[in-house]
């Protein structure tokens, strides 16, 4: 990866979690009896344990992975990339399992339809298997297969803030309805997980020369 795209991809990761990390965070003000800064949702009043785990857990994971990702951080510290990754796959659970609770033992999100919910009911178990599949690559120490699914799980979980730009944008242009907005939803999973494929199968151009010091099992190809 190229210094320039090594210091955008922070950036451009940290604006895809930004929008749910935040409401995230108004979310659980509200629910410990802070001010209604956002709209309440009376679906989590009685047990709102599943969006409490998942908001925690989305939170950590997301902006936690996005230190995880960039090479050189990961070069450079190798030690902190294999603790915070333990911490961070054990986030990442948490996200997938909250969210197939949340999607099968709470009411579906008003204006949304059976299409997402069938699509978090694959989402979610895919996304922890990308994480069992890394962590087990990892141990096994094959980190080319271990960088690939870690991506993927990340794109999995991502799909939230890129929901973001598609509603959005799609919703601007196309108008709204349960349909299209579970359509918009879905694209926003299969825009992350084409980029990642990208990113997947990108051959890496350049490297740092500080990269060719660093034992080859800490370097991910
Ligand atoms: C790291 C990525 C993720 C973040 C940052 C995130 C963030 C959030 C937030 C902030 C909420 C609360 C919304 C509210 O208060 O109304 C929420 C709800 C929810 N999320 Fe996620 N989420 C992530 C990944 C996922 C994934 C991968 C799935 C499904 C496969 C999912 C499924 C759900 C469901 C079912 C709800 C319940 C509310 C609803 O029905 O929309 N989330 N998420």
């Amino acid at each position: 990866m190229t210094r320039r795209a090594d210091r955008l991809l922070p950036v451009v990761l940290l604006a895809l979690c930004f929008v749910p990390v935040l409401s995230g965070t108004l979310r659980l003000v509200q629910l410990a009896g802070g001010p209604e800064i956002m709209p309440a949702d009376d679906r989590f009043l009685d047990w709102p344990m599943a969006l409490v785990v998942h908001i925690v857990g989305s939170a950590v994971f997301a902006v936690g992975c996005v230190f995880q990702l960039v090479p050189t951080i990961r070069r450079r510290h190798p030690d902190w990339h294999r603790r915070a990754g333990r911490v961070l796959a054990v986030a990442g659970l948490m996200v997938a399992g909250s969210a197939l609770w949340l999607t099968l033992f709470y009411d579906p999100q008003p204006g949304t339809g059976p299409l997402l919910l069938v699509l978090r009911l694959v989402v979610a178990p895919a996304m922890a298997g990308c994480l069992v599949v890394g962590v087990a690559a990892a141990r096994r120490r094959d980190f080319r297969a271990h960088r690939a699914w870690m991506i993927r799980g990340y794109a999995l979980a991502l799909g939230a803030g890129t929901q973001v730009f598609t509603l959005g944008f799609g919703e601007a242009v196309l108008g709204h309805g349960e349909l299209r907005g579970d359509l918009l939803r879905v694209a926003a999973w299969v825009i992350n997980l084409a980029v990642a494929e990208w990113a997947i199968r990108r051959p890496a151009r350049r490297r740092t020369s500080r990269a060719r010091r660093v034992p080859a099992e800490v370097v991910s190809p």
